[in-house]
Order: C-alpha cells, then structure tokens, then sequence
C-alpha cells in the first residue's frame, strides 16, 4: 500500500538544548498547528527541520535528537549552522517571505543565501528519496521548499507530488524582480497539483508562469513538458473540533484551566466589570500589523475617549525569526510603543495594552481565546490566518466579535466579520467601536455563520480535498496533438 509523506521545513515539534536538557515543544505558525491533526491520524511520516544545527551537537545529542522525533513520527534532514543562516534566515525569509508578502524594500537577493537554498533543497530530497517507495505521495509545504518538486520528480517519476504554498502568491509585477524567478517556477512546476489559499493567488501564480516560463495555460492546467499540472485553490481550516471542545470544557471548569495569564488580567480587573477585553494572537513578524493595530487602538481611544477605562487590548506575540533584523527592529518598536501609550493613557486602576513576548501552550491560548470579547487579526498582509478561524472555533457562548483585515487570505471567506483595511485608522476606530456595542443577536447571527461555515470546512477537510484532488491531477494526460 502507497503511502502519504508530509515534507515541511518546520516539523511539528520545534526542539531546544537548554542548559544541556532537550526541550521538544510544539512549533507555531499556521502549517505546523494545521497539520499536526491530519498527520497524527494518518499513517505516513512527516519529514523536516527539528529546529537544531546539526554541526552544534555531539553523538549522544544526536541520538537523543533521532529518538525524540521518532516518537512522534517524523524524520528529520539535519541542517548546519550555516544552512540555517544562508537558507532559511538568508533566502526564506530575507527574500521570498518579504518579496511574497509585497514588502519590497525588506527583499534581500544574495547569491550565497540563494545558493545554499539550492543546497538545502537537494539535502530535503535525499532524505525523502531514502523513504518513499515507488508510488507513494509526498506533499511539500511552503515557501522554504519551492525546488523541491522538481528535484524529486527528476529522481522518482512515479512518485505523486503535491505542493501546497500557505503564504500568499504575490502578483507577477513582484514576483519577476528576483533574480530566480525561472529556478522557481520550474521547482513548482515539477508538482502534479500546486494549491493555494485563494483563487488570486491561483491567478497570480498562474500569470507569472505563462508570462515567465511561456507555459500553456488553459483555465487551471498547465501544459509542460508532456505533462498537465492543476493549479487550484485551497483554503485552509483548522481542527475545529479541537479548539470548539477545549473551549465547551473550559466553560465547565474555568478555575481549573484557568492560566497564570489571565489570572493576572482577571485580578487586575476585579475593580471595572463593565470592561472588555480585545484579544490578539500573532507571531511577531512585520506582516502581522502589529505596531498599526497599537496605534489604531490609539487612535481610537483618542476619537472615542467615553470608551477610556472601559477596553483593554491583550496582545500575545509568539517570538520568531529573531535573528532577523527587520523582526529585531519590529520587537523594539512594538516594545516603544507599548510603553508610549501606556504611559501616556495609563491611570492607577487601567493599563491600556496588556503585552506578552512569549508561546502558551495550548490550554492557556484557549483561555485567552474564551475569555475575549472581541478579537483584532489585522495583517498587513497574510496568506490565510488561521488565528481568525480559532477565535470563532472557541465562541461556545453566542458572543464575540471577529475585527479581520481585508489583506488575510481568511476575509475571502469570513464576510460576517467586521472587515478592515489595517491601514485605515479611522474605519478599524469604528470598527472597534461597532463591535463593543454589537448587540448579542447580532453577534450570535455573525458567529452562526461563521461557525456553520468553520466547522464545516475544517483542516480535514481541507487535506482531504486537497489529496482527492491530487490523485485526479496525477492521471492527467496532456490532450492529444491534431493529427
Ligand atoms: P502564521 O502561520 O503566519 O504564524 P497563523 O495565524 O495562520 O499565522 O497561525 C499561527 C498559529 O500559531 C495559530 O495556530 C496560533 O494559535 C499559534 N500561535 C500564535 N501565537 C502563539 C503563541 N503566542 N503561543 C502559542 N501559539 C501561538
Ligand atoms: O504559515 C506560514 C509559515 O511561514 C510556515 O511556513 C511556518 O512554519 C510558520 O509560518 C512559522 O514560521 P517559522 O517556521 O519560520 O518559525
């Protein structure tokens, strides 16, 4: 029987040497916390990066490594400190990520970082080629790995190959300045099926490579190299159940799963029980709208002063990619600008933004999720977000408001939220303002179709379609040239 291998550059558990000691701790970030359900109840592996250099451990490390990955069914390419460097801080996340997500100007093109990608690239299909058999399916994920089908495609044709990008695909006016372009498309284009979150960055994907590779493009297959590949569109959910009964079961026993967190919130606001908690859950990374949504806050609270005393904004930012400088310079901002309005609007009974610098395990993100009545997901620009779906997952009480930039790729599909564009200080003021005075019908109709909707289309789903789907592409046959 054929099996399925999930390739990614993050496994879904992110380990640590700490004094010594492994720490094995579940990754962040929308693919690893979205994939994790289906991989653990299917029955293939799950090949990627566990988050250490390889050239930094010993053989006792190392073996320590091996069996902590093992056990939860993943196999691992080790990397050096010098793949992390170049590969994945060089040309993942100083190139594509910025590039991909329109932040030109944080886009780095150096030829070592891009190099070492190619490297890194071939390294990933060596360890997958030492695993599948004839016939199986490997689906690769992201940004990190965009070689990769191609590469195994020249080794193994009869393996099925999969991609699925969680970023967005940015428009080919972008995506032609780097210098790599061509290299690629064609690592995509070695995929039966290439899937994304939403049907515009189908069509971006799908104008760059008939523009770039003149390729044939015919509706959403394209013709290359006698073969036909589907390009189609995605949308990741989450595992609703998931988050919808951990929320059902902190209702019964808020005391219990209470976290140490929101103990401190709760204490504080003990004197003020009109006030209302606005939540925001993110990895720190400049396309998440963080210093923006701060100063929207602001700005609303300086146009709608009656509402002074009576808010709090709770923001929790995941640390990520630190040695990156633009992330560096992103914490420090964030950091001035907390302290900024708190001290200038702080009074003795009310701190206006509550921020945490840290990852909660997954008990207490449910308890900041059940215990918000309002949740603010404003990138700038986001591939899906799956923190919109999550927040909506844990309603269990008919309230709560969702606040959703209109640059997530989760707007597409979320229109009962109250729909933002982050830049626009005065309509997310209103906004924020609409949603503390929401009536609770109106809440309750919103979240009715939100949940209907969330629940229905979950991370299962997804995978299931997407697999479904990839099956069909792989017996495509190029049509028959007139005779
Ligand atoms: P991205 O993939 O860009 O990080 P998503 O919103 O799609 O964005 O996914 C983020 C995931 O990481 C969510 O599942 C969320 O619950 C999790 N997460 C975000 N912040 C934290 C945190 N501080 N602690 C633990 N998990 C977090
Ligand atoms: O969902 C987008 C994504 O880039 C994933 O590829 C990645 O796992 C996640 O965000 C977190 O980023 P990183 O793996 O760099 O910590």
């Amino acid at each position: 029987m054929h099996k399925t291998i999930i390739v990614s550059n993050r496994l879904p558990v992110d380990l640590k040497y700490i004094d010594n000691k492994l720490h094995v701790k579940s990754s962040s970030g929308g693919l690893a916390t979205g994939m994790k359900s289906v991989h653990s109840e299917g029955n293939g592996i799950w090949i990627g990066w566990s988050g250490l250099a390889e050239d930094t451990m010993n053989s006792e490390q190392k073996n320590e490594v091996d069996q902590a990955i093992a056990q939860e069914k993943c196999v691992q390419v080790p990397l050096t400190e010098y793949d992390i460097d170049n590969y994945y801080y060089g040309f993942s996340n100083k190139a594509l990520w910025p590039l991909f997500h329109y932040f030109q100007a944080y886009t780095e093109f150096e030829r070592e970082h891009w190099e070492s990608y190619v490297a890194v690239n071939q390294k990933f299909s060596e360890v997958i080629l030492q695993h599948a058999n004839d016939g199986d399916t490997i689906w690769v994920h992201d940004y990190q790995l965009l070689l990769l089908p191609e590469l195994l495609r020249k080794k193994n044709p009869t393996l099925t190959i999969g991609f699925f990008l969680h970023i967005p695909y940015p428009s080919y006016e972008l995506f032609r300045t780097c210098p790599w372009r061509y290299e690629l498309l064609q690592g995509m284009l070695g995929a039966d099926l290439i899937g994304f979150h939403t049907y515009d960055y189908v069509r971006h994907f799908l104008s760059s490579t008939s523009r770039i590779k003149e390729v044939e493009v015919n509706f959403n297959q394209i013709s290359y190299n006698n073969r036909i590949i589907k390009v189609d569109s995605f949308p990741m959910g989450i595992d609703y159940n998931r988050y919808h009964n951990a929320a059902l079961e902190h209702d019964t026993n808020p005391e219990h799963t209470k976290s140490e967190l929101m103990k401190n919130i709760d204490l504080h606001n003990q004197s003020n029980e009109e006030s209302k908690l606005i939540l925001c859950i993110d990895r720190m990374d400049y396309t998440k709208g963080i210093p923006n949504r701060i100063k929207s806050f602001e700005y609303f609270l300086n146009k709608y002063p009656e509402f002074k005393g009576k808010v709090r904004l709770v923001m929790l930012a995941v640390p990520s990619r630190e040695n990156v400088e633009q992330y560096q310079l992103l914490k420090r901002e964030t950091d001035e600008l907390v302290g900024r309005i708190n001290g200038d609007l702080s009074t003795v009974s009310w701190t206006p933004v509550w921020y945490f610098y840290r990852s909660l395990p997954f008990n207490e993100l449910i308890d900041l999720y059940v215990s918000s009545d309002i949740a603010m997901v404003t990138p700038i620009r986001d591939g899906m977000n799956l923190v919109a779906k999550e927040y909506i997952a844990t309603r269990t009480k008919d309230t709560g408001v969702l606040i959703l930039s209109e640059m997530a790729g989760a707007a597409k599909e979320m229109h009962e939220a109250l729909i933002v564009n982050p830049n626009n200080f005065d309509q997310t003021a209103d906004n924020i303002k609409a949603a503390l005075e929401m009536p609770k019908e109106e809440q309750k109709r919103r979240l009715d179709a939100l949940q209907k909707r969330i629940s229905r289309y979950d991370v299962e789903r997804w995978a299931t379609e997407f697999l479904k789907s990839l099956e069909a592409a792989k017996n495509n046959k190029p049509p028959q040239a007139a005779t």
